[in-house]
Parts: C-alpha cells; sequence; structure tokens
C-alpha cells in the first residue's frame, strides 16, 4: 500500500506529459510571445478607442469567449477521482480482462460520480439516480463500466431514451423545474409506461439520495458477458459495493443541504481524498450461465430486473481505491469521455437492447461535446495501453503520425500495424437468428413483481419515506389524471402502498392498472377499457 503500481506510474508518466505548472514562469500569449503588460489595452491615446492591432487583448478575449463547451446531455454534474483497482484472486476461469489477470494487480482508474437530470451547476443532493462510471486504463485497452448507484433502469429499449429525458428535464417552454422527478412531464411518461415501476420505487426510496458519494453502491445494470481465453462464456451481472458502508440522508436533510451547500457531495468526496480517508468499493461479479438465465421467471436482456443475490451469489473480485483529486477539474472531470463501447478482450455485450443502444449514444454525444473526432487524444481519455492504427486527421488532431502508409494490408511499411487475430478482441460469436422485427420478448411484459420484492424488503420507516417521496413528488403534478395513473400502477406493487397515497393526495383509490402488457402502445385514441388510463 502507498506505492504506487507499474501500471500507475505508467498513467502517471503519460498524464505528466500534458500537465502545465507556471510557478517561476513569465506569462506569455498563446504562441509563447512574453506579455509586457497584462493590465491594460492598447489605444489610441489614453482615453482614446481600442486599437484592432491589439493581438495580446484579442486571443485573451476570444479564448475566454471560447472557453464553455455544451455540457453532457445527462449526467451533466459530476465529480471525479484518480485511483486504482486492485485484484484479489485472478478470475481465469471467467475472463481474461486484463485487470482480473493476477492476485494483487492494480490497473489505474478514473471515476466519475454524477446526478442524472441536474444541470452543470444544479445541486447535489437531490433525489435523482447517481451515475458511477468507471474508466480502467488496461493493459489491453480502455474499459469503461458505465453504471448507476440503482441496479435497475427506467425503460427496457434504447428507442425510449430520448423521450424518457424530454420527459425528466426541465420543461421545454420554460426551463422549470430542476428538480429530476417534480413535474407533470415526467409522472406524465411514468404512467405510460408500467415498465418503469421497478425503478420508481427505487428513486422514491433513500437510493436515490446519497449520503456521500463514498456511501453508495454502483451496478453496471445490463446482463454483460465474460469471456475466457478458451473462447468460453458466461453472463455476469457487475456490482461495486462502498467499504464505507451504503448510506442515505433522510429527505430533511437533503433539502437543507441543497440550499446550504449545493455542492455537498463534490466537497465530501474531494475533501475525504485530500485528507487521506481515500474511498473504497469492493467489485462482485454475478456469474450466470444462459441455462440458468432461461430458468428464471424474468429476462436477464431486461434492465428494468435485477438477478436476486438469493438466485446468483456475488463472487468479490478486487476493490477499488480512489486516492487522488483531479489536479483540473476542466480537464480531467469535464473531459472525460466514458463509453460503453469501450470494452477489452475477456469483456463482451448482450443483447440487452437498452445496452445495445448505448453503444452507439456515447461516442455519438462526445463528437459534439468534444469537438470531433479526436477526442480519444485528451489525456484523460487516451489509453495507457499503445494505440496504434490507420485513422488520420480530424479537427484538433494531437498525434504526428510518420510514414507515407496510412491503410492496411500493406507492404510498404511491413505490413504494420498489423490486426491481432485470436490475441485481440474478438466478438463471443453468440448465436443469432430470427426475423427482423420490432417488439418484446415475452418476459419483458411482466412489470411488477420486482418492484414488489423492492418494497417487502424496506423497513416500515423506509416504505414511510417511500410513501413521503411519492406523495411530494405527486403533490406537484398540475393534472389529476396522471396522478390517478400512478396510483392505479402502484396497486399492482402494494395494495396499502396505493393507499396511503392517494388518502395523502386526496384521491379516491382508482382501479389498478391491468396486468395484461400495455405494450405495443395503444394506438389513438385508446381502446375503451384502457380510457382511464389515457385521459
Ligand atoms: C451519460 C446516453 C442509459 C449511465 C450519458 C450520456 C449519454 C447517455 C448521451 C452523455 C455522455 C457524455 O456526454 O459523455 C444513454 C442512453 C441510454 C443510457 C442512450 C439508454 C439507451 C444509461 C444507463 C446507465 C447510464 C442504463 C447506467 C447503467 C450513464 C452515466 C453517464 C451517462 C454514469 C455519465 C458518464 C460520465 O460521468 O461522464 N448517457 N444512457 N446510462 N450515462 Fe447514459
Amino acid at each position: 500500500d502507498g506505492q504506487p503500481a507499474l501500471g500507475e506510474n505508467a498513467r502517471n508518466a503519460t498524464l505528466d506529459g500534458a500537465r502545465a505548472d507556471d510557478s517561476g514562469c513569465v506569462l506569455t500569449t498563446n504562441q509563447g510571445v512574453p506579455v509586457g503588460d497584462n493590465q491594460n489595452s492598447l489605444k489610441a491615446g489614453l482615453r482614446g478607442p481600442t486599437l484592432m492591432e491589439d493581438f495580446i487583448l484579442r486571443e485573451k478575449l476570444t479564448h475566454f469567449d471560447h472557453e464553455r463547451i455544451p455540457e453532457r446531455v445527462v449526467h451533466a454534474r459530476g465529480s471525479a477521482a484518480h485511483g486504482y483497482f486492485e485484484c484479489y484472486k485472478e478470475q481465469s476461469k471467467h475472463t481474461r480482462a486484463a485487470p482480473f489477470a493476477k492476485a494483487g494487480k492494480r490497473t489505474p482508474v478514473f471515476v466519475r460520480f454524477s446526478t442524472v437530470a441536474g444541470e452543470r451547476g444544479s445541486t447535489d443532493t437531490a433525489r435523482d439516480v447517481r451515475g458511477f462510471a468507471v474508466k480502467f486504463y488496461t493493459d489491453e485497452g480502455n474499459w469503461d463500466l458505465v453504471g448507476n448507484n440503482i441496479p435497475v433502469f427506467f425503460i427496457q429499449d434504447a428507442m425510449k431514451f430520448p423521450d424518457l429525458i424530454h420527459a425528466v428535464k426541465p420543461e421545454p417552454n420554460n426551463g422549470i423545474p430542476q428538480a429530476a422527478s417534480a413535474h407533470d412531464t415526467f409522472w406524465d411518461f411514468a404512467s405510460l409506461s408500467p415498465e418503469i415501476t421497478h425503478m420508481l420505487m427505487w428513486v422514491m426510496s433513500d437510493r436515490a439520495i446519497p449520503r456521500s458519494f463514498r456511501m453508495m453502491q454502483g451496478f453496471g445494470v445490463h446482463t454483460f458477458r465474460l469471456v475466457n481465453a478458451k473462447g468460453q462464456s458466461v453472463f455476469c451481472k457487475f456490482h461495486w459495493s462502498p467499504m464505507a458502508g451504503t448510506h442515505s440522508l433522510v429527505w430533511d436533510e437533503a433539502v437543507k443541504l441543497s440550499g446550504a451547500d449545493s455542492d455537498f457531495h463534490r466537497r465530501d468526496l474531494w475533501e475525504a481524498i485530500e485528507c487521506g480517508e481515500y474511498p473504497e468499493y469492493e467489485l462482485a461479479f454475478q456469474v450466470f450461465t444462459e441455462a440458468q438465465a432461461e430458468a428464471f421467471p424474468f429476462d436477464v436482456l431486461d434492465p428494468t430486473k435485477l438477478i436476486p443475490e438469493e438466485l446468483v451469489p456475488l463472487i468479490p473480485v478486487g476493490k477499488m481505491v480512489l486516492n487522488r483529486n483531479p489536479d483540473n477539474f476542466f480537464a480531467e472531470t469535464e473531459q472525460v469521455a466514458f463509453c460503453t463501447a469501450h470494452i477489452v478482450p475477456g469483456i463482451d455485450f448482450s443483447n440487452d437492447p437498452l445496452l445495445q443502444g448505448r453503444i452507439h449514444s456515447y461516442v455519438d454525444t462526445q463528437i459534439t461535446r468534444l469537438g470531433g473526432a479526436n477526442f480519444h487524444e485528451i489525456p484523460i481519455n487516451s489509453p495507457l495501453a499503445p494505440l496504434h492504427n490507420n485513422q488520420r486527421d480530424g479537427i484538433h488532431r494531437q498525434a504526428i503520425n510518420r510514414g507515407r502508409v496510412a491503410y492496411e494490408p500493406n507492404s510498404l511499411a511491413g505490413g504494420c500495424p498489423f490486426q491481432a487475430g485470436a490475441k485481440g478482441f474478438n466478438s463471443f460469436p453468440a448465436s443469432v437468428e430470427g426475423d427482423k422485427v420490432r417488439g418484446k420478448p415475452e418476459k419483458f411484459a411482466e412489470h411488477f413483481a420486482q418492484g414488489r420484492l423492492f418494497w417487502i424488503s424496506q423497513t416500515p420507516v423506509e416504505q414511510e419515506h417511500i410513501v413521503h417521496a411519492f406523495r411530494f413528488e405527486l403533490s406537484k403534478v398540475q393534472t389529476v389524471a396522471i396522478r390517478q395513473r400512478v396510483v392505479a400502477m402502484l396497486r399492482n406493487v402494494d395494495e396499502t402502498l396505493a393507499q396511503r397515497l392517494a388518502d395523502g393526495l386526496g384521491l379516491a383509490l382508482p382501479p389498478a392498472m391491468p396486468l395484461v402488457s400495455m405494450l405495443p402502445m395503444p394506438t389513438y385514441p385508446p381502446s375503451p377499457e384502457l380510457s382511464l388510463f389515457f385521459r
């Protein structure tokens, strides 16, 4: 402990090249010209107009004018830290992924925690899901485990993500509210999307107001694949557990903190690391086979479902320690680009239709957010593993590639860089067959059993908090039919929960939402039996 592993030294060395230290240095322009006067612009006479030729003033203002980049379309507010992942015991039986190759092996990581809905300057303690994104700088390239602090998600298919986020974000006419959930559009969408029920239960629980980033769990959410050196594969869900335990605020604390210190979580993470109280998290695999998956009553490709630990226990595989704050918020925390498409040999995707969409979305958004196709060259994003390919040019290209060959196969450069064959990344050859269709597998249609499981797993005090959260949020919803639909939906989770909400909101208990799948969504106008729900 205390001694950085080889990988960490290498990581520091790569970042050293980008670090700038001004101590003892003269002030210069971007062209390195020493600046004589940094206080006064160049004028025609002391009281005259400023001269166009003042290239020093113009450069300074121009740079300033362009200092803001677009914030992330979601997860705009975040805080990050450097650290390492240390493997407990080699996991070669399940995966050939480099971080799990040997007991004691350390892999450098950069982790960003975030809220989802708020803007970049929004408050830390809002009721919201928290992002938990980890970039592993592995020997075989960067692996990003882009997770959340809640093990399930709102929707089952990437096709619905833009609608979900448009409903969650401030309303487009007036930009209100910043709060994640307290408004008609979110609850309108939620009440017409019964697949959201399980996630709603978590989001209305104390899990959505964590005490600290150091005290929350993290989940990969989707089913992934692990692949070993023999090419054998198992399914896996990834779980992070904080060594400090999982703790939440209570709502009154969250509300007060929002006013008193809207940087509460950011400050807590920064200060803990500055005082050597390094946050630690244990990573566990939840490994299962295709045959096991088929026997579960839910579909493992459905991200609104978790796999109870009673069915598949967790295998702890290593711990992550966050031991260094970033040097520069913008250069590192803001410019880091996590992406679910960043996987390495030994890890692969499942066919989860939400994950499949994410594989496209992250790089796509980052091309806009970080300007062009070369953001992998920004120091925080660049891999530790050597990078050689025939990609060239593009805006702000940093690498000065040499030679006349930028294609493969070639003979003029001795065939380099050459493909790695079996040693490289090769997708697991999962068999696929079927008609080209839109729709969902049968088991995706059950939306309430795990929400019920969550409800009954809560203590009476935690249940009380859930009831209060639903009442608070729904009391902000102005459209009565939306409130009714939510209560109708929750009757399928628990009758007492629904009754307590109806009482609190002054509603007569509406009939339960039909259990039959509402998918595909009915065409409009809705059929008579669903009319209550589409008023
Ligand atoms: C950030 C899309 C689902 C976790 C983002 C960003 C986009 C996005 C566009 C901004 C990225 C950037 O600007 O760098 C999507 C889509 C989803 C989806 C299309 C579903 C189809 C999820 C799920 C999780 C998740 C299920 C959790 C398992 C995150 C996290 C970040 C993020 C943690 C912030 C990463 C950071 O700290 O920079 N997502 N997302 N997203 N997403 Fe998703």
